[in-house]
């Protein structure tokens, strides 16, 4: 496809502005302070700390599990399905302000149910924002994440308590405490969602190595890999995801905040497109790392210099990545170059 030339001073706008699909994020990483402080007092739920600013305060993270610690404690004011509802909502809300034209959400459902929130209350709630979405214009799906952290006998039980709701998820991921729960733990939880027609991601190569991104994709057969940034130290492993064209669901400002990387300018997103990789760029935990989607588009290429064909390449790589209908890959490609076409037209005066 040709492209037409944009200039550079129109690229932050280009970027909000184009239409992409967000494949990584986790609803209760999109639960910000001011949520947390109204729904604690809705559902009569204590918290450790005095005032929003406090809590943002603790927003301090050195790497994944201080803020795994943080996240799943927010998480604790969830308890309705109201609740589930309105989290999603607002998150679906947001992103159809920054052309997000397709999301597929992650959600947690072993945070709940250790506390005692039923499987059906999570689910229902996420389920209704999706489809009030899709009636607003935004594709929305569900991907229901095992805890690696737990065991894999907890993971089955969790997939037993959710296959009554199966037609509300399309898919099952890995995610929590990376290094030490290597994705193996789980074959048989993936086996069997596999067996059952889910579709299959994982966190891998966030803080791992780069042998959980191989096992991600030889035991678990995932056919995306959420983060995987790892992967840039293993040739072989840099080969066969090109050649097999792989997503990687990459989330820079993730990344800067968990020192995955010691500052967004050494990001290697842009050394994962030049080996030809389907890169994507995802928000992970919005509410948390300081910005939404197009603040992780707008920060790392202005932090790594990357080009308007670049911005191309990842919103192109957002649809082929998606587990979304050919047929609206193609509608919203179109949509793609109709966009770029706008943006290298001389500016209104
Ligand atoms: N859960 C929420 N965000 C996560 C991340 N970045 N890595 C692993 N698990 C997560
Ligand atoms: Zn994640």
């Amino acid at each position: 496809m040709k492209l037409p030339a944009i200039a550079p001073d129109r690229l932050p706008a280009l970027l909000a502005a184009m239409p992409k699909a967000e494949l990584h994020m986790h609803i209760e990483g999109s639960l910000e302070p001011e949520m947390i402080f109204a729904l604690a007092e809705r559902n009569g739920v204590a918290l450790p700390y005095a005032s929003i600013e406090e809590l943002r305060h603790a927003y301090a993270f050195t790497d994944l599990q201080s803020f795994l610690d943080i996240y799943y404690a927010g998480a604790s004011v969830l308890l309705k399905e109201e609740d589930f509802y309105d989290l999603a909502q607002a998150y679906l809300a947001r992103a159809a302000t920054e052309n997000v034209v397709h999301a597929e959400i992650f959600f947690d459902p072993q945070t709940h149910s250790a506390r005692g929130v039923p499987m059906q209350t999570v689910i229902r709630g996420l389920s209704r924002a999706c489809v009030d979405a899709r009636a607003q214009g935004t594709s929305a799906e569900l991907i229901l994440c095992f805890l690696r952290h737990l065991s894999e006998a907890e993971a089955f039980e969790t997939l037993e308590a959710a296959l009554p709701f199966r037609e509300h998820f399309i898919g099952v991921g890995l995610d929590s405490s990376e290094v030490g729960n290597p994705p193996e733990k789980f074959a048989r939880v993936f086996a069997r969602c596999r067996e059952l027609g889910f579709h299959i991601v994982a966190h891998a190569g966030e803080e791992g190595p780069p042998a959980y991104i191989w096992q991600a994709l030889d035991v678990l057969k995932a056919e995306r890999i959420d983060h995987g940034v790892q992967a840039v130290h293993d040739a072989a492993l840099m080969q066969r995801l090109a050649a097999e064209r792989v997503p990687l669901t990459v989330c820079p400002l993730s990344n800067q905040k968990l020192r995955v990387f010691p500052d967004l300018a050494q990001h290697n997103l842009k050394r994962l497109l030049d080996a030809g990789l389907c890169a994507t760029v995802n928000s992970d935990d919005p509410a948390y790392f300081g910005g939404h989607i197009n603040a992780n588009f707008q920060q790392v290429f202005a932090a790594t210099g990357m080009t308007a064909e670049q911005a191309w390449q990842l919103a192109a790589n957002s649809f082929e990545a998606s587990f979304a209908p050919a047929a609206d890959q193609a509608r919203w490609l179109a949509r793609l170059q109709d966009t770029f076409e706008r943006f290298a037209a001389p500016a209104e005066i």
